[in-house]
Order: structure tokens, then C-alpha cells, then sequence
């Protein structure tokens, strides 16, 4: 297998791709570890979760609350955890999204690091610092921006990660792609598969440019300003999607968002035909159906409710090429007027 690599982040937060065991002996030794993990990972990987003193949160978007919060605060102040405590989070993006929220509020924070295990985890969740929990039905309505003084991300988690939730990472990665990496979307035309999730080699590949990509944008724009904002890109109508139906994760709608953002972009005189076509079939490849499972006024409905909306402007991200896109503020009025190129 490959050597690791490590990427920094403004300079305070190092993202470890290798070997899970070099890590954790890299970033946290001789130091009180307390690890938050969820029932699926202790189940899978009991060994490496035993080896420390831990708290076990339960799975799925519906345990990401205030709630869990408490409890895991609850349960740090029984062990008697204290600011010199380093918090690990080892699991998919709710395990890191919680850990990085209690470890930047208990006690005022505390020291804190991930070990990334779903491909979405690897390649977005942990990556950059923004963490936090939903609100009644609002995703990510509280949290901080606070960097993880250590991410690792072993592709050896892959392997048991169910197909569903591969396919959610790689909606993230051909985002990123389309953003700005042209030759890490030919990368992808050339080398997916059904098998390609279990090649070291090519997951490596694949989590580190896309790692490389979001911690350049996020060195620049820490705290969504101005450039962060093209990883939007496509999520304006995945997010509406997503308020009209659970039938797909996030990563199928964010699929549906880049695929139907293309054609508005196309539509609108700025993406080639042909690199339209591309975005399309890379996605079919992979195994998305682009089709919007909803009536397309439920999702015009959705995106007039956006709450990242301010004074009525929505901006929208658009592909100009792939490997290149910009922001564009619109009024909502617009914002409809373009969705209306999808009938
Ligand atoms: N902070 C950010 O910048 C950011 C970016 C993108 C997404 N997110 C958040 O990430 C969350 C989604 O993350 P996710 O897709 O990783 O979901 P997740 O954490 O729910 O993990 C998906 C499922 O896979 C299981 N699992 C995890 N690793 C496994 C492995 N190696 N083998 C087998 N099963 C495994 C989990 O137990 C869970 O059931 C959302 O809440 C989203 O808001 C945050």
C-alpha cells in the first residue's frame, strides 16, 4: 500500500492519509483519549474502539441533537474528562460533526481529532472545521468553526462500508471535481467500478486529491465568506430534495443537484454541451439516477424556503467547465425563472 500523507490546514489541523494504527500512534499518544464512536463502528472495529476509555452514541441523522450533546457532556464530566482530555471521534460525518461540537463546548473546549471511516467523512465531513448539530428539522443550525488538530483517514474502512453509503461519498467527490480538478474527474471516468471501492490505490487517489481541493479552499475562506461557498455547488436543489423526501441520502440528491445545475448552466449559455454530457454519464456511471423523485414544483416550493437565503438573494453556483465554476447572486424571482429550464 501507499506511504501516508499529510495535508495541513491553516496550519493548526494535519489530515493523515494511511494506516489507521500510524496515525492514531502519530497524534495521540501519552494523553487521556476519550473516543466518541456509534454502534456500528464498535461493532466492526471493537479493537480499536476498546483500546480507549469511550462513549457510544447511537446512528443515523436522527441522534444528531442537542440530546446527544448532553448526554455525551453528561458522561464526560462522570468519567471526570477535563480540558487537558484529547476527544477522538471515530465514525461517518455525525459521529465528527458531534464530537467537534462537544469538544468546542465542554468545559470551552478541548483537544480534539477525527478518524474518518465513510468515504463522505473522508473527503468532506472532517474536513474544515465546521461542525454542529440540527434543530427540529433544520440540518446544522448550531455548531462552531474549529479545526481538529488531526484527521486520519484510512481507505481500510471502506471495505465494510455499505455500497449506499460509498455511492453518498462519491456524489461529494464529483462535486469536487466539477469545482476544480479537472484531471481528478478524467481520474474518475476512467477508473471507477463496482470494484474500485476495495483498491487501495485508487481510493487513495481519489480521497487525497479531493482532501487537497476542500483544504485549499477552506485555507482561504475559513469561514464561508466568499470562495468556500462554490462547495455548494449542486446543493441548493439537493437540499430541496432532501425536505421533500427521504427516499435518498444526501449524496443521491447531491448527485440530482450537480446533474440538474449543469443543465440550468448549459441552459443558460455557460456549460458546453459536451461537458454537460460528461458530468451526466460520469454520474450514471457510478450508479446515480438523476431524475428528481418529486414533482419539480415541491422542489421550487423547497428552494423559495431556503434558510441560507438573505434579503431574497439566493447565491447559485454554476459550473462554467469542468474543474471550474462561479457564484452568482440571484434574486429568488431569477432563481425560479431558471429552475423553470428543467421542465
Ligand atoms: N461538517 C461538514 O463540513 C460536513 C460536510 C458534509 C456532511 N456533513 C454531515 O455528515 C453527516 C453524514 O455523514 P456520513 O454520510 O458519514 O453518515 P454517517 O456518519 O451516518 O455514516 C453512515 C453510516 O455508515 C456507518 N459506518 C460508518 N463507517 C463505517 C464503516 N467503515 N463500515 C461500515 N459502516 C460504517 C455509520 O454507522 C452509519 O450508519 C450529515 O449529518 C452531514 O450533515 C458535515
Amino acid at each position: 500500500m501507499s506511504m501516508s500523507t499529510v495535508i495541513s490546514i491553516k496550519q493548526k489541523s494535519e489530515i493523515f492519509v494511511g494506516r489507521v494504527e500510524d496515525g492514531l500512534k502519530r497524534y495521540a499518544q501519552n494523553r487521556r483519549i476519550v473516543v466518541i464512536t456509534d454502534a456500528n463502528i464498535d461493532r466492526l472495529y471493537h479493537d480499536i474502539i476498546n483500546k480507549y476509555e469511550h462513549i457510544i452514541i447511537g446512528y443515523g441523522e436522527g441522534i444528531k441533537n442537542l440530546i446527544t450533546v448532553q448526554n455525551i457532556y453528561a458522561r464526560l464530566m462522570e468519567i471526570g474528562a477535563d480540558r487537558s482530555t484529547l476527544l477522538v471521534g471515530i465514525g461517518g460525518g455525525i459521529v465528527t460533526d458531534i464530537t467537534g461540537f462537544v469538544a468546542t463546548t465542554y468545559m470551552r473546549g478541548l483537544d480534539f481529532g477525527f478518524v474518518a471511516t465513510t468515504l463522505l467523512a473522508q473527503v468532506d465531513a472532517s474536513v474544515g472545521g465546521k461542525n454542529g448539530v440540527n434543530i427540529l428539522n433544520y440540518k446544522n443550525m448550531v455548531g462552531t468553526f474549529a479545526q481538529p488538530s488531526f484527521v486520519i483517514s484510512d481507505v481500510v474502512f471502506l471495505r465494510t462500508l455499505p455500497h449506499r453509503e460509498l455511492h453518498a461519498g462519491m456524489g461529494e467527490v464529483v462535486k469536487m471535481a466539477i469545482i476544480g480538478d479537472e484531471e481528478l474527474f478524467n481520474f474518475i471516468e476512467e477508473n471507477i467500478s463496482a470494484s474500485c471501492y476495495t483498491n487501495i490505490d485508487t481510493m487513495q487517489r481519489i480521497v487525497l486529491d479531493s482532501i487537497r481541493l476542500k483544504a485549499d479552499i477552506v485555507d482561504r475562506d475559513e469561514c464561508e465568506k466568499g470562495i468556500r461557498r462554490v462547495l455548494n455547488l449542486g446543493h441548493t436543489i439537493a437540499h430541496a430534495i432532501e425536505k421533500c423526501t427521504h427516499k435518498l441520502n444526501h449524496g443521491e440528491a447531491v448527485a440530482v443537484g450537480l446533474s440538474k445545475i449543469s443543465h440550468i448552466s448549459n441552459a443558460m449559455g455557460i456549460l458546453s454541451s459536451e461537458d454537460m454530457q460528461r458530468i451526466d454519464d460520469l454520474l450514471q456511471k457510478i450508479g446515480f439516477s438523476l431524475e428528481i423523485p418529486v414533482p419539480l414544483s415541491d422542489v421550487i416550493r423547497e428552494v423559495r424556503h431556503d434558510k441560507k437565503k438573505s434579503n431574497n438573494l439566493l447565491r447559485i453556483v454554476l459550473p462554467e467547465r469542468i474543474g471550474s465554476c462561479r457564484i452568482e447572486e440571484m434574486p429568488l424571482g431569477d432563481v425560479e425563472h431558471i429552475l423553470d429550464y428543467l421542465r
